[in-house]
């Protein structure tokens, strides 16, 4: 069963705008507050689907938060990860950086935090209108200090991945 607030994503994700869908190759970086539990899996998630699905997208993550800068993904993570056959033990831990917004067509962030703590760095409407929660008009909760949620959590965002994936798709 899909989680319960996946069922409004389609609709919610009609608002995006993407603003760059004739690249070949799309940018996209995964933002959330550490960098170690959930937007490392965005970027693996994402980076498996989009090879799957044929399509040439260079993924990445960031935090916001500078604690963990240089080290490797929580283990939660990358075990959940490796349970669902992806592999994001090599990521390694940075922090969100200005010059994102020029390096990338989209960024995603997690929560609302993370959406304020980017839009507060946003330089213009440009840089502002890249940024997107992942689930449209949902939170990716923050599992750091709950082992239960990392499945769950995994499962959120394969569910956001794919549906981005398949809003793109319609798009072009
Ligand atoms: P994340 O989770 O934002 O999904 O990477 C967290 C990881 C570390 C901390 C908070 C959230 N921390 O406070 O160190």
């Amino acid at each position: 069963m899909q989680p319960s607030n996946f069922k409004t994503l389609p609709q919610t994700l009609q608002r995006f705008n993407f603003p760059t869908l004739q690249h070949s190759q799309m940018k996209i970086l995964m933002v959330c507050l550490g960098n170690i539990c959930r937007s490392p899996l965005a970027e693996g998630i994402m980076q498996h689907l989009a090879k799957e699905s044929g399509l040439d997208w260079y993924v990445d993550s960031a935090g916001t938060g500078n604690w963990h800068i240089g080290q490797g993904p929580d283990h939660r993570s990358t075990r959940t990860a490796l349970n669902h056959g992806v592999d994001i033990s090599q990521q390694v831990c940075r922090l969100f950086k200005v010059s994102d917004f020029d390096e990338f067509d989209m960024i995603f962030v997690m929560d609302k935090s993370n959406l304020s703590d980017i839009l507060a760095k946003a330089r213009n409407s440009g840089d502002a209108k890249k940024v997107k929660l992942l689930l449209g008009d949902k939170i990716v909760p923050d599992p750091y200090y709950d082992d239960s949620q990392f499945e769950p959590v995994f499962n959120l965002i394969e569910a956001g991945c794919r549906e981005i994936i398949k809003q793109m798709a319609n798009e072009s």
